[in-house]
């Protein structure tokens, strides 16, 4: 094979990848060694703004197949026909860490999915719990603050992680969850994945419905014990990125069956609790799960940054036959994603190959901005409308209109029957066995009982009892003990 030429950026041979250029043996540089200032300067600007969350993740290819018949709920063009195969991209991420964090932490994964579907990208942006800690969005920035690095000590601090929950009743579904034995899953492909918030569904009648969406592992469920998680972060901190990049390079290809929970649209304004609540589940009595599909992930990125790290994905990509639900938090993520994009990875990120569509063409009236490679050609107009046949709109409403009345105002979200915060905290409390209880009980109070200040703890236990008398004396019993060793 012929010896391939090192060059510069603008495809200049090098002569010297050794020896930088000085005044004479020994002298100082010389500013004029285009190839040093050109490669120390490059250097400097190798790393971009990591993600604000989810900053550490492993990412992989693959495709999602339908297997059922769900055409009566959606008129989603990659959903329409049994057997069709879309190509996707999915990134699996930890949350609170930064980019150097472990991976085997209990905290809850990203689960986030770009389909490549021939109608545009949809991205699913989804974690691995059905539920989330807050239900206003405006409350995000706070609870990320304090869960992530704190400012002075520079780490997590327990005072501010339970400060936070202390005043976010509604969080305790979640913590049920995170600190019982799901919290730490065994790798990224052992555990299941949800997109969480309800959205809706159009037919192509144009009626409306609304859908969870429930990924579930075929490799089965694994998770570790807080004690197997240190030994694990101990011997190899990347254990997620290990465990998923030797699997498919091995070609045991990880893969996940997609159920939804459907819910007629006529059915949510007078269901029992919210159906747009991201801290509640839908009772599967209630909305049983349906089969859609399965994903398989078959091909590792080849490079990490340009396939994972500058990877974008948006819960406001949707495709005709899928769109938003009135759920607050989801409202909120519609702004934040792409805003973020903008910034991390500048207003052209959609070009980049990983976030480009690849089953059709972007094509629109987007211009300029840096790094702008898909600006139209000679013949391309700017604008719109134009008498030169460029692209133009369909018409076609993506999904179906949502009937909205009332005033403005910064409302709390609208009270059904049994909006309570704790009643489905308490359900998952009792749903545990007696073993998984006293892990439960062991991990919440393990991190509680850290905390500082006694009104912090008093706070967070009056939650624990509110969810279930058992659940709540429990805890505080564990605290105590652990408080007066
Ligand atoms: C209002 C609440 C939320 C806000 C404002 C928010 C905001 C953000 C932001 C700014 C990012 C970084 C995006 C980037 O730089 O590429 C992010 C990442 C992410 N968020 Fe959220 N988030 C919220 C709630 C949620 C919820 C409820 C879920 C799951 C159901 C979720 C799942 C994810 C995932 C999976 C990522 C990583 C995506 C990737 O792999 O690139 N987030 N979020």
């Amino acid at each position: 094979m012929a010896q391939r030429v090192l060059t510069t950026e603008s495809g200049a041979p090098v002569a010297d990848n050794q020896n930088s250029a000085t005044a004479g043996v020994g002298g100082p540089l010389l500013i004029q060694d285009q190839h040093l200032i050109e490669k120390l300067a490059r250097f400097n600007r190798e790393r971009i703004p990591e993600r604000v969350v989810h900053a550490r993740g492993s990412g992989a290819y693959g495709y999602f197949e339908v297997t059922d018949d769900v055409t009566a709920y959606t008129k989603a063009d990659f959903l329409a026909e049994v057997g069709k195969r879309t190509e996707l991209f999915i990134r699996f991420s930890t949350v609170a860490d930064s980019l150097g964090g472990a991976d085997a932490v209990r905290d809850p994964r990203g689960f986030a999915v770009k389909f490549y579907t021939e109608e545009g990208n949809y991205d699913l942006v989804g974690n691995n719990t059905p539920v989330f800690f807050i239900k206003d969005p405006i409350k995000f920035p706070d609870f990320i603050h304090s869960q992530k690095r704190d400012p002075f000590t520079g780490k997590q601090e327990p005072d501010n992680v339970w400060d936070f929950w202390a005043h976010a009743p509604e969080a305790t579904h979640q913590i049920t969850w995170l600190f019982g034995d799901r919290g730490i899953p065994a790798s990224y492909r052992h555990m299941n994945g949800y997109g969480s918030h309800t959205y809706q569904w159009t037919n192509a009648k144009g009626e409306a419905f609304f859908v969870k969406y429930h990924f579930k592992t075929n490799q089965g469920i694994r998770c570790l014990s807080s004690e197997q998680a240190a030994e694990v972060v101990g011997s190899d901190a990347t254990s997620h990125q290990t465990d998923l990049l030797q699997a498919i390079e091995r070609g045991v290809n990880p893969s996940w069956t997609l159920y939804v929970q459907i819910m007629p649209a006529a059915e949510a304004a007078d269901y029992r609790f919210n159906p747009f609540d991201l801290t509640k589940v839908w009772p599967h009595a209630d909305y049983p799960l349906q089969r859609v599909g399965r994903m398989v992930l078959d091909r590792n990125p080849d490079n990490v940054f340009a396939e994972v790290e500058q990877a974008a994905f948006s819960p406001n990509n949707f495709v005709p036959g899928i769109g938003p639900s009135p759920d607050k938090m989801l409202q909120g993520r519609l702004f934040a994603y792409a805003d973020a994009h903008r910034y991390r990875l500048g207003v052209n990120h959609t070009q980049l190959p990983v976030n480009a569509p690849k089953a059709t063409v972007a094509d629109n009236y987007g211009r300029d901005g840096f790094m702008a490679t898909r600006n139209g050609s000679r013949h391309d107009k700017n604008y719109e409308p134009n008498s030169y046949a460029g692209p133009s709109q369909t018409d076609q409403a993506l999904s179906a209109a949502l009937a909205v009345s009332g005033w403005t105002g910064t409302h709390a979200a609208p009270t059904h029957v049994k909006d309570d915060d704790f009643f489905q905290a308490g359900e998952l409390y009792r749903l545990m066995s007696e073993e998984e209880k006293g892990r439960l009980v062991a991990n919440i109070a393990g991190s509680l009982s850290q905390v500082s200040r006694e009104d912090v703890i008093e706070k967070n236990l009056a939650h624990f009892h509110a969810a279930d008398a058992d659940y709540g004396k429990r805890v505080e019993e564990a605290v105590r003990a652990l408080r007066e060793d």
